[in-house]
């Protein structure tokens, strides 16, 4: 067994360690083209790669102050190639934003045979030359999303099991490429269990994802986590305060995520916007021990207003909107809302 060679592994640090910067987080906006595409005709905007370039445009033209809160975007491969009205690749946008490119690498969710309704993540063939092509590209960190289920009998151990291999096997083959692995283990918000379940699978699937990343070699200095917050179900009666998110959910990492991690990036998973930043600011405010930076890596929480505001015309709007989601997250990433 090797680690990464140590020229190597300082490069993932200072990649890794830049992305969850203080008082920084990443902006999610690596929606799948038929999600997103659904947004677009919503408000009657064309639904296909046009349009799609349009809403990008909106969201990496923001004005510059955005890359004082986002480290960076996390897009998927479509818009590398795709450019603005005059020109200019998407990719240099955002670097002149002082914004680091990450990639979705991963080719989707797909069901898991046998189980009840659960699910894998596809897209290992081919994923050291689609690495090595991003790292060319000018691409600095990748993601890919893995999806546990909460029911009565799941998440399974089959489903854990392979879903924590398939993240460290992408993990493993980014760092030798030169990228820095985003690892998503989404436990899902769907579902009517209370806080203390989701506290439970989210610390289960969150130790299988750290065995299996030891076992695969992974050099966890070098990787971001991006988790769910510990929330009840989205049908769950019992609501619970902010606070009550941030003590489960850093008791949860505690419990399951390594120190040498460089840090921790939470999705917002459908929380309302404004719900996931009082989340991340309590958690930041939380008095327990929290080894790693815990930011934000929201698509829906960030996006939503701004898409909402935009509405296929009003860029004006949209562009204050981000503006503000990307500085109220900031600073909940600091605690200081
Ligand atoms: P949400 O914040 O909308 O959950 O999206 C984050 C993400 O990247 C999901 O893969």
């Amino acid at each position: 067994f090797s680690y990464p060679s140590p020229a190597l592994q300082t490069e993932l640090r200072q990649i890794a360690d830049a992305m969850v910067a203080p008082g920084k987080g990443i902006l999610a906006a690596d929606d799948p083209p038929a999600s997103l595409g659904e947004r677009l005709r919503g408000v009657g905007v064309d639904d296909g790669e046009e349009g799609r370039r349009r809403w990008r445009q909106v969201l990496f033209t923001a004005d510059p102050e955005i890359g004082q809160h986002v480290a960076g975007v996390i897009i998927v491969p479509e818009t590398l190639q795709q450019r603005a009205d005059d020109g200019t690749p998407f990719p240099e946008l955002l670097k002149r934003r002082n914004i680091l490119v990450g990639v979705n690498v991963d080719k989707g969710v797909v069901p898991l045979s046998g189980s009840e309704d659960e699910c894998t993540t596809q897209g290992l063939d081919d994923l050291a030359l689609r690495c090595a092509q991003y790292k060319k590209a000018g691409c600095s960190f990748a993601k890919w999303r893995c999806v546990f289920k909460i029911g009565a009998n799941t998440p399974s151990y089959l489903a854990i099991l392979e879903n924590a291999n398939v993240l460290a096997r992408y993990a493993a083959v980014c760092q030798s490429n030169h990228l820095v692995p985003i690892v998503e283990p989404d436990v899902l918000l769907a579902g009517d269990h209370d806080l203390e379940r989701c506290q439970k699978v989210t610390e289960t699937v969150l130790a299988a994802v750290y065995k299996a990343l030891s076992d695969h070699h992974v050099y966890l200095e070098g990787t971001v986590l991006k988790p769910n917050m510990v929330t009840p179900g989205a049908a769950c009666p019992q609501r619970r305060p902010a606070r009550d998110i941030a003590r489960a959910t850093v008791t949860a990492l505690g419990r399951t995520v390594p120190a040498a991690v460089a840090g921790v990036a939470f999705l917002s998973g459908g929380l309302p916007d404004q719900e996931a930043t009082d989340n991340l600011d309590a958690i930041n405010k939380h008095p327990g021990k929290k080894p790693w930076p815990l930011t934000f890596s929201f698509g829906r929480a960030l996006q939503g207003p701004a898409f909402r505001a935009w509405a296929g015309r009003d860029v004006a709007a949209a562009h204050a909107e981000l503006l503000k989601r990307t500085r109220i997250n900031s600073l909940a990433s600091m605690g200081k809302c």
